[in-house]
């Protein structure tokens, strides 16, 4: 072999062929018909000496055959390095980030309430959102005129018999038809309100709703349970009182407020309400065939809402619906 050949030979032995370019490179440097190597040594056959075309032939017909068996051996390392399942990790990439989510604020505040009330050993019931005027209003002992039944507040779907629920206490009275005393239930839910739209009012939101009815259920109890709540929520030294209130199912009725620290207010702080509460109305009961001399009870009502913007610090309602990710990852638990 003439040299020109053996360092051709060396060059086709050792031209890295590891990726699809050097390939394509290498393919064209020696098998282009128009510029290739192999080629032009082919097409030199005629001027060579006869005496030596025999063997100048067969030695340009060897290292056609190297290229093209470097060429097949290199496509075919390629391939199979690319095939699904071959690590090709590139350790120098950066890392992908996965987006986590999370549980809504409204979902956590639900779930922690409701939680503490388990705790303490109350069943979760449920009733439907789409109600009827006698659960939500006539067995909760509403007058006939009272406001809450007016178009203005509440969405009806045919007036004056179905609606969507205004509240979460209609519950009470699902759970009390369905099973007799004791009853010990704790009731989360969303209630619609036909209100203006505001930073503190939307026209929906969720409640809890709360009702143990048994024989000698007294005020002491209530007071013990929800301070017990209002520990788990706002912490031990948490301070809290009740203000006498009224509302058409409970006698006596009571609003309840924790006192919220502020050093910016003068007093160095604000009572806040998060509550309602009392001693189910013995019309109540008796809406449901429950003997008010026999059996007594207390209920209590709370809005989710309000609550998850205490704990949060959040001062606009319409936040909480407007699904704004940037906002809802605040919350991550
Ligand atoms: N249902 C009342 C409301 O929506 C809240 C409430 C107050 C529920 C007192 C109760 C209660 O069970 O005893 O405003």
């Amino acid at each position: 072999m003439s040299e020109d050949l053996a360092t051709l030979r060396q060059e086709i032995e050792d031209t890295p062929l590891g990726t699809e370019e050097a390939i394509d490179g290498f393919r064209i440097r020696f098998l282009s018909r128009k510029q290739g190597v192999i080629t032009a040594l082919m097409k030199r056959i005629p001027d060579i000496a006869p005496e030596n075309r025999k063997t100048y032939g067969q030695d340009v017909n060897a290292l056609k055959q190297r290229v093209e068996a470097r060429l097949e051996e290199a496509q075919q390392a390629l391939s199979s390095s690319n095939a699904p399942g071959t690590d090709q990790t590139d350790i120098t990439l950066p890392g992908r980030v996965v987006p986590e989510g999370s549980l809504h604020p409204l979902t956590q505040t639900m779930d922690l309430i409701v939680h503490a009330f388990s705790s303490y050993g109350f069943q979760i019931a449920e009733g439907t959102e789409i109600e009827d005027d006698w659960h939500n209003f006539t067995a909760l002992n509403f007058p006939e005129d009272h406001p809450a039944r007016d178009m203005q507040d509440t969405f009806f779907i045919e007036e004056g018999k179905t609606l969507l629920r205004t509240h979460t206490s209609p519950v009470q009275i699902r759970v009390m038809k369905s099973q007799p005393p004791p009853v010990r239930v704790i009731v989360p839910g969303r209630v619609y309100r036909n209100e203006a739209i505001s930073y503190k009012s939307y026209c929906l939101f969720h409640q809890v709703e709360g009702l143990y009815v048994d024989q000698g259920v007294s005020m002491a109890d209530l007071k013990h349970i929800l301070h017990a709540f209002a520990r788990t929520l706002f912490g031990h030294d948490v301070r809290m009182r009740f203000r006498p209130s009224f509302f058409p199912f409970t006698e006596p009725s009571a609003e309840v407020d924790i006192w919220w620290p502020d050093p910016d207010l003068p007093g160095g702080g604000r009572w806040l309400e998060i509550l309602g509460c009392g001693m189910v109305d013995p019309n109540v009961l008796e809406a449901v065939d429950v003997d008010p001399e026999v059996y007594t009870g207390y209920a209590f009502g709370m809005g989710v809402e309000r609550i998850a913007m205490l704990r949060y610090g959040i001062d606009d309602i319409r936040t909480l619906y407007e699904n704004d990710v940037r906002f809802l990852k605040q919350f991550k638990s």
